[in-house]
């Protein structure tokens, strides 16, 4: 049997780090993806990334490129295309960067690899999925977006640092859009099955909810560009599961068709990811006030697919 083909679309910071995971996990050859100008680049990263492996041992394939070609047949893509936020930034603000470029990378895995699982992080993140989905024609079972494993990661690492517990018994869940009003549901986030409220005071809960939705732009206000390892560690498990058919329920923005009361967009919730692509969306209670949040981020992710929309 042959190895399977990690395709990533994108060398930057999340690529390189992308690659790294998937090599040493041995999920698969990799082929490290990016446009001409920066094709020896990409050829660099991955040299240095097989060199890596004479160090710890792995034989995947890492090849960089900028011939679509060299995707042919890939079984999974993850793409990284497009621009990081510079600090003051919202997401959204990217759309108009990044819109061409993933109608470029769509029309060319439509071409090369159509039936390859694709998870999406480039942002505005949903209206970056839905846009790659319709662009490709691709059955929804088959694109997801990552966002949801990063920020309910966000929020693990600052209850279990406020509980002063271990973030390996810290269980989160974070619905709706990737952006500031996506929504953490506190009555599923326990530790080892305790609802966290049960260990931690409400006014700290609150400021916690607070700093996991404006997570992401924190590291951009300290870094000057968008976080790259916690992102590239989230999506690699969201492939795991899907290459491994390991079945596992992640939080991930997928194609909702009047689950949760919502039709033709794409948002986080909570699916079980398997060698099917997404096997299943589960639908969970949410109160009164969370899903006012989910509509209030609904209609935030919306308002940017309309302008995806309108431009097609
Ligand atoms: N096809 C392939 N790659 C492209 C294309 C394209 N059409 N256009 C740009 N790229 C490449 C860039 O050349 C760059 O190397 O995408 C790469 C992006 O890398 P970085 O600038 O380092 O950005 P990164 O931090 O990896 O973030 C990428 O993920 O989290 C999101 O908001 C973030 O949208 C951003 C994306």
């Amino acid at each position: 049997p042959t190895r399977k083909k990690i395709g990533l679309i994108g060398a930057g910071n999340i690529g390189g780090e992308l690659a790294r995971l998937v090599a040493n996990k041995e999920l698969g050859d990799v082929v490290l993806f990016d446009i001409a100008s920066k094709e020896n680049f990409a050829k660099g990263k991955a040299l240095d990334l097989e060199q890596n492996g004479s160090v710890l041992g792995y034989d995947a394939s890492i090849r960089g490129t900028s011939n679509w070609d060299d995707l042919q047949g890939a079984d999974v893509l993850i793409i990284t295309a497009g621009v990081p936020r510079k600090p003051g930034q919202s997401r959204d603000d990217l759309v108009a960067t990044n819109l061409p470029i993933i109608r470029d990378v769509a029309s060319n895995a439509k071409r090369v690899c159509p039936d390859a699982f694709v998870i999406v992080i480039s942002n505005p993140l949903d209206a970056m999925v839905y846009e790659y989905k319709r662009v490709v024609g691709a059955p929804k079972e088959k694109v997801v977006g990552m966002a949801g494993v990063l920020d309910s990661a966000r929020m693990q690492l600052f209850l279990a640092r406020e509980a002063g517990v271990s973030v390996k018994d810290v269980r989160t869940t974070v619905l709706g859009g990737h952006g500031d009003d996506m929504v953490p549901v506190l009555g599923y986030c326990t530790i080892n099955g305790i609802p966290v409220g049960q260990v931690i005071a409400k006014e700290k809960l609150d400021a916690i909810v607070e700093r996991t939705r404006k997570g992401g732009g924190e590291i951009v206000g300290l870094m000057g560009t968008s976080a790259y390892y916690a992102p590239a560690t989230s999506a690699v498990a969201m492939a795991e599961a899907y290459l491994l058919d390991q079945k596992r329920l992640l939080p991930s923005a997928v194609y909702l068709d009047g689950e949760y009361g919502y039709k033709d967009i794409f948002m986080g919730v909570p699916v079980v990811i398997g060698g099917k692509g997404v096997e299943k969306i589960v639908q969970i209670d949410l109160t009164d006030d969370e899903k006012t949040m989910l509509a209030k981020s609904a209609k935030s992710v919306q308002s940017v697919i309309d302008v995806v929309k309108k431009s097609a």
